[in-house]
């Protein structure tokens, strides 16, 4: 009998990973999330991300934001607390007592000046929480040898756009060599990848790959991207395992999609809508 590696995700299936609250719980058994996002210009992908971390049940958000980028952060997410990095326009050191936190997203925004490069080196090098790694982090680990060869023995997701993912494994010829490259990349390097695009394909170590079921095209639209890193960040911070907070983090975002798709329709969706309609998303689920 052929053992088939390619899983569809149901909603039955996320439906039993969703854990209910408990009742003497408080904000430290949800996590304390820390994102690095955002740049001089592109400060709203860290507001993103920081919202949709938020609206999935994070405990903590702290964020770390270049110092150009602290009013903003201030103003836009009052739950989140904010540290500035030394550089006024990117992010270019690590922020202290990196092991307080229980999971690390980075990357929404960043964009690819080499001290971010070098912090990412840090990053990597120091830390021994699991990582979320998106756009510009991907973009950046992807042109260095140096930094790819830091990625062993590490609890990483990335969440590539279809670009960003031939940036990190090559070219690829076609549809099913992409889904070839994906689970070679997850088995080599022992990590997660959530493949992004219509069908989301979530890679894992074991060379699995399960596609999303959810989403809609009012999907295709510039900060769902960031919007599913803040989701995916805030549940791996609330100790699911990196295999769940793909696959619910996955589905909730095409979810919140399907259900804004009632109210603002396909055309007029923006990534703020998504946010917006996390809290029914997760209610429809429990
Ligand atoms: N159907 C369903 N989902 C879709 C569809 C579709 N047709 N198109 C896109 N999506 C989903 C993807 O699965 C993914 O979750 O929307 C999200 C888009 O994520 P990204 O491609 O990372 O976009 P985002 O980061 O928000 O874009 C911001 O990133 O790469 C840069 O230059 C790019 O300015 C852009 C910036
Ligand atoms: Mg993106």
């Amino acid at each position: 009998k052929v053992k088939s590696n390619f899983y569809c995700t149901r909603q039955e299936a996320i439906q039993r990973l969703l854990k209910p609250r408990k009742k003497f719980s408080h904000k430290g058994t949800y996590g304390h999330a820390l994102l690095l996002c955002g740049s001089y210009g592109k400060m709203g992908a860290a507001v993103l991300a920081s919202r949709a971390c938020l609206r999935s049940g994070t405990g903590l958000l702290t964020v770390q934001v270049p110092q150009a980028g602290y009013p903003i952060l201030q103003t836009a997410v009052p739950e989140a607390m904010t540290l500035t990095d030394k550089n006024r326009k990117h992010l270019s050191e690590l922020p202290p007592e990196l092991e307080k936190y229980s999971v690390v997203g980075i990357g929404p925004g960043i964009g690819t000046e080499r001290v971010t490069k070098t912090a990412i080196g840090q990053l990597l090098a120091t830390s021994s929480r699991p990582m979320v790694l998106d756009a510009d982090a991907i973009n950046l680990i992807a042109a260095s040898e140096k930094l790819k060869g830091q990625l062993y023995q590490k609890e990483l997701i990335f969440t590539p756009h279809p670009k960003e993912f031939e940036r990190l494994v090559g070219k690829v010829k076609n549809d099913y060599d992409r889904l070839q490259h994906l689970r070679e990349f997850c088995m080599e390097y022992g990590c997660y990848v959530v493949l992004k695009g219509g069908h989301t394909a979530i890679g894992t170590p074991e060379g699995k790959v399960y596609f999303n079921t959810t989403g809609n095209p009012g999907l295709a639209t510039g900060g769902t991207g960031d919007v599913l890193t803040g989701i995916i960040t805030a549940l791996v911070g609330q100790h699911y395992t990196l295999e769940e907070a793909c696959r619910l983090g996955v589905f909730i975002h095409g979810l919140a999609a399907d259900l804004a798709l009632q109210t603002v329709g396909e055309i007029g969706m923006t990534a703020s809508d998504v946010i917006d309609h996390l809290p029914k998303a997760f209610l429809h689920l429990s």
